[in-house]
């Protein structure tokens, strides 16, 4: 008997599976120790008052009940706090929503402030789930090449590149710094840029903003911060980047107090509320954590250098996060891009990230997370991937 399921929605069609599918079949061949270089996570342990054993969890019925829907209410304070003193955004009470992570704070952002049809800038190359997250929701991604351009001419006045990809139906601006793949921190000049577009067309902005302990050569700006702002951006944290701690799946949204409460619908009616029990490590890291962000920044600076150092290839040297974005042209990239010079890498043991889904331009990119592993596996894998190219 032959079985014919009803159709899947266009959007679920459309969505990639998993873009290292055919990276793992050739690493299936490899036998000795694998490096994973590909996802962008770190080696570090929390800080330790944010590790779950050292939670006070037992006996606390809270644990177990649901909980309010924008957080638990200590973490929502001291993200409030958080934002206004450090980020210096002038968020008011009920401004925060806590989130499963700035994947889901971005989704329900999406989801608050943009309709099927409407267009999203994308200054690329950008993170590859915001393009995933856009069109899950029939929102049409429109990629604006951008943060190469900065680093190739710094100075360079990005308006005209972001103003003429505006249109009619554009009804929000994607920025990230630091900038996940190429680590380009915006200073003030480039983000006024972004602020002049936004205000001459009326858009919001959603300022991804995970990396941001992770600069190492220039400050991090939060564009929320800038004069009028406030009122059109969302602004996303994480407890993944910050603090290690992308296992517990806490991140946070801030924004004027009416746009918090649209995001909060999209977060309630997917998850209901974020864990409590996983909350609550996130706010002993942020409230014990110094010390850890300014240890992990030194180390993660170190490994940059040494990656750069190592590396056959000549690279940008990112301003902060924690990647190395190669361009791979001239390595033995073909129509499929770089995904052949790759796949001889993977046979070597050693994993990275393809560069299409960071934009359309990128496909003879690959990314490489300097903090995925300790700095001597680090060394291991840009040594294999050096005898590969
Ligand atoms: C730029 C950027 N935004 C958002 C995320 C998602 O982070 P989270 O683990 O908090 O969902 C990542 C994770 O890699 C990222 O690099």
């Amino acid at each position: 008997m032959i079985v014919t399921f009803p159709r899947l929605s266009v959007a679920a069609e459309s969505l990639p599976l998993s873009i290292f599918a055919r990276l793992y079949e050739k690493l299936a061949g490899f036998a000795g120790d694998v490096i994973p270089l590909q996802i962008g996570d770190t080696y570090l342990m929390p800080p330790p008052a944010g590790r779950l054993a050292q939670q006070p969890y037992a006996d606390d019925r809270d644990l177990y009940a649901y909980g309010p829907a924008p957080g638990w209410a200590p973490l929502v304070a001291a993200l409030t706090e958080k934002v206004r003193t450090h980020n210096r955004i002038p968020v008011e009470d009920g401004g925060i929503q806590v989130t499963a992570g700035a994947t889901h704070a971005l989704a329900c952002s999406v989801g608050a402030l943009l309709d099927p049809g409407d267009e999203i800038i994308l200054l690329t190359p950008h993170w590859p789930l915001i393009r995933g997250i856009a069109q899950s929701r029939s929102v049409v991604s429109i990629e604006v090449p951008f943060s190469q351009m900065l680093l190739a001419e710094p100075g360079l006045d990005p308006y005209p590149l972001i103003a003429r990809a505006v249109s009619a139906r554009t009804r929000a601006i994607y920025v990230c710094t630091p900038n996940n793949p190429d680590g380009l921190v915006l200073d003030e000049a480039a983000l006024a840029a972004i602020v002049r577009v936004a205000e001459r067309a009326g858009l919001w902005v959603l300022s991804d903003e995970v990396y941001e302990h992770y600069t190492y050569d220039k400050p991090h700006v939060s564009i929320a911060s800038l004069p009028g702002m406030a009122a059109r951006t969302l602004t996303v944290g994480s407890f993944s980047k910050s603090y290690g701690q992308a296992g517990l799946r806490v991140g946070y949204v801030a924004g004027p107090r009416p746009v918090i409460e649209a995001v909060r619908k999209m977060s309630n009616h997917s998850i209901y509320n974020v864990p409590h029990a996983l909350q609550r490590a996130a706010l002993a890291a942020l409230r014990e954590g110094s010390g850890f962000l300014d240890d992990a920044r030194t180390r993660y600076r170190q490994a940059r250098d040494r990656a750069i150092a190592a590396l056959a290839v000549p690279v940008r040297v990112p301003e902060g996060s924690t990647y190395l974005f190669l361009d791979l042209a001239g390595h033995g990239c073909n129509a499929d891009g770089c995904l052949p010079v790759l796949e001889r890498i993977a046979a070597a043991g050693v994993l990275l990230a393809p560069g299409s889904p960071f934009g359309l331009a990128y496909a003879d990119w690959a990314r490489l997370c300097f903090t995925a592993v300790a700095e001597d596996r680090l060394l291991e894998g840009i040594d294999r991937i050096n005898r590969v190219l």
